[in-house]
């Protein structure tokens, strides 16, 4: 892929697949049950499947998902919060985006009725209906590549949140689920993230998702939950230190090296240094925005 793609659409298929699909079994060894991947939200006694949970509870309902006809889930991993949806929320059909094959082949397997799932990114994607509720949770990290600019990632935002006014009913809600930058400077996102563990990602700004957002989606609720996910990364780091013989006779020991140093430094960021935070934020569709242009 060229430079100019890059830039237009964050990170590429092939990036995804270098950090998603080291293997299923390898995920396996450090996540929860549910194969979760993304910040858990904590309550006292929980352990980690609980938490993990409530997390998908939680953004059920801020789109208030019971038995609505049909909700999206853009960056749906293995599926957890799809299946979710589909048994507990009673919700008519979900529709799953992800750009990792192994997670694709994985929710597949689930055969689960009602439940679709699509090899595709958000800005390709044509839906065949409206939806009440899009949910993306850990996706939005992956939107912006690390060259462009402020304005150039605002604008990569807005073409998502346009996207997702138009695919949304009357009333409609997203519940979105990203780390964002926080007291760090953009070269702060040091050389081993960006190229070792993420490639072709960068974090958004809360002011960035927000002036990206605007006069498409009133903000109903914003939460900073960082030390919820530095809590999440000690769980999967003490699992994966736990089984690292098997982690390393699944992918190799350079892999289980890099995911220790991943997640120690991402432990540093979120309780520490402050550098990283975790928003989830709910937003609720403008029906009728002011300008034509804004939608347009
Ligand atoms: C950190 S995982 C989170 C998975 C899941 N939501 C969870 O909480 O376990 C990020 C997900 O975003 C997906 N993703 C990244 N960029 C995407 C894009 N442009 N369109 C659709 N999915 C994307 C990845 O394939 C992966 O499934």
């Amino acid at each position: 892929m060229n430079s100019t793609e890059v830039k237009q659409t964050g990170a590429s298929k092939e990036a995804i697949q270098s950090h998603y699909d080291v293997g299923n079994a390898f995920y396996k060894l450090f996540l929860d049950d549910s194969q979760t991947y993304s910040c858990a939200l904590w309550e006292e006694g929980d352990d980690l499947e609980k938490a993990q949970e409530r997390k998908m509870d939680y953004h059920l309902q801020e789109v208030n998902a019971l038995e609505k006809e049909a909700i999206l889930d853009i960056g749906c991993g293995w599926g957890a919060l799809m299946q979710k949806a589909v048994e507990d929320y009673k919700v008519g059909a979900v529709d799953g985006l992800t750009l990792s094959q192994e997670q694709l082949d994985f929710v597949q397997a689930k055969k689960l009725p009602r439940l679709e799932v699509k090899l595709q990114s958000w800005d390709v994607f044509e839906p065949n209906k409206t939806y009440q509720g899009i949910i993306s949770i850990g996706a939005f990290e992956h939107f912006a590549h690390l060259n462009m600019t402020k304005e150039e990632r605002i604008e990569r935002y807005r073409t998502f949140f346009k996207k997702c006014h138009k695919w949304l009913s009357r009333g409609g809600k997203i519940s979105l689920q990203t780390i964002g930058c926080g007291n760090m400077l953009r070269e702060d996102f040091s050389t081993f993230f960006a190229q070792q563990i993420f490639p072709e990602s960068d974090l958004p700004r809360l002011g960035e998702i927000m002036e990206a957002a605007e006069c498409l989606f009133e903000v109903e609720r914003v939460r900073n939950d960082r030390m919820m996910y530095g809590k999440t990364v000690r769980l999967w780091l003490k699992r994966l230190i736990k089984n690292k013989e098997a982690a390393i006779a699944e992918t190799s020991k350079e892999v289980y090296d890099r995911f220790v140093k991943y997640f120690k430094l991402v432990i540093i960021s979120f309780e520490a240094q402050k550098s990283m935070n975790l928003y989830r934020i709910t937003f609720k569709k403008i029906e009728q925005p002011r300008s034509y242009e804004i939608v347009n």
